[in-house]
């Protein structure tokens, strides 16, 4: 982030804390909780958010070398990652073109090809069918129209982003719109992965999301983990177009009271959260970054996938450092996965409970706010209701 940005933000921050205030909307707002529970707003929502536009499925450094790849089920589709010999990032459906069966698994690195595990047609790191056993038996297959399938990809920024549909465009343009030079600064694509953490949950995918939208919570259901880090009910948010961008600052951000301005370093001092529109949130810590990826499962209303991916300046190649990463997302993990997720699968309960028709977001809860607006406006739903 530009040093004059994180002046700017923490001035704000500062101010707030003066004045024991918080970053606010005009109104309340409220949400039908159709937003959550129906199968036709799900429906639309995986048509257009998922299917329909280019997802970040990855950081750069997860397909650093050449034949590194990467895959992805997330989507309707089976997603293959990969970087071919020239350096260029590639997707493809992760289908052999002979009869259909499933390139590879997981994650891994293939060296200059990918040999299917049925009959072991072969292609390279570009698509390229290279190799047919039993070749006289295939006369009329063209090797030159028998490539994978490929998908649009761009990256940008350390990021991957791929259109699960061919004839949809890769960039995430205007998508990012205001945030290109900021995200590029945290050199994303130089990071190290360190790992991937997978678990569904039984919520909607924008229950999981919201749980990083405010602070308000942090002093009651976090009051035994990370609420004491943090100063409670006290965010700085801007959006950018669909997307967010929210300060959440440490008690340790009062240190700048006593530091000349040049000196201030607000991502020592806080945790910056984005949300990339429609699903990603990516937390940028002082020493890491996090990097959450959140799909409806199937497109349906009341459940959803979350990734948590880690990644870290430098390989954890001592047994030290390794210690040091796991005491990290342990933390991570006990703080989202025994407080706001469990919590987040109530809501859903909740709100098919009949209790109520909509719920409330405060003043308080501008991220929140934004991010709810934003897709219930790009999906058609009944915007949010002020007061
Ligand atoms: S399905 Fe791949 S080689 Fe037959």
């Amino acid at each position: 982030m530009l040093h004059a940005t994180q002046v700017t933000l923490s001035k704000r921050v500062l101010a707030h804390l003066d004045a024991k205030t918080t970053d606010t909307t005009a109104t309340l707002a409220h949400n039908d909780i159709t937003a959550f529970t129906s199968p036709d707003r799900a429906a639309r929502e995986w048509e257009q958010l998922f299917l329909g536009r280019p997802q970040y499925l990855g950081l750069s450094c997860q397909i650093r070398g050449v034949g590194d790849y990467l895959t992805n089920d997330d989507l309707g589709v089976p997603i293959l990652m990969t970087r071919d010999e020239a350096g260029k990032a590639r997707a493809f459906l992760n289908v052999c073109r002979h009869r259909g069966a499933r390139l590879v698994d997981g994650c891994g690195k293939t060296g200059r090809s990918f040999s299917c595990p049925y009959h072991g047609w072969t292609y390279d790191t570009s698509g390229q069918l290279i190799g047919i056993p039993d070749r006289r038996n295939f006369d009329g297959v063209q090797e030159a129209t028998y490539g994978l399938r490929e998908l649009p990809l761009e990256e940008r920024h350390g990021m991957l982003w791929v259109a699960p549909r061919p004839e949809i465009a890769a960039s995430p343009n205007p998508e990012l719109e205001g945030l290109d030079e900021e995200l590029a600064s945290y050199g994303f694509g130089e990071y190290h992965h360190y790992k991937t953490h997978a678990r569904r949950w039984k919520m909607n995918w924008k229950i999981a999301i919201d749980t990083f939208l405010e602070p308000y919570h942090f002093p009651v259901l976090h009051k035994n983990t990370v609420g004491p880090v943090f100063f409670p009910n006290l965010c700085v948010v801007d959006g950018f177009g669909q997307n967010l961008r929210e300060v959440l600052p440490r008690r340790s951000i009062v240190e700048m009271h006593h530091q000349a301005e040049a000196d201030w370093d607000l991502v020592e001092h806080s945790a910056i959260v984005y949300v990339l529109f429609p699903n990603i949130v990516v937390v940028v810590q002082i020493d890491h970054h996090e990097i959450w990826r959140i799909y409806p499962v199937g497109g349906k209303a009341d459940e959803c996938m979350v990734y948590l991916e880690f990644y870290i300046p430098e390989p954890a190649t001592t047994d030290k450092a390794v210690e040091h990463w796991r005491k990290n997302i342990n933390l991570t993990l006990r703080t989202v996965e025994t407080e706001d997720f469990p919590a987040g699968e109530g809501i859903q309960v909740g709100l098919l409970s009949g209790a109520q028709d909509s719920i409330v977001y405060g003043r308080n809860e501008p991220a929140l706010q934004h991010f709810e607006k934003v897709v219930g406006e790009a999906v058609g739903a009944r915007p949010l209701v002020g007061e």
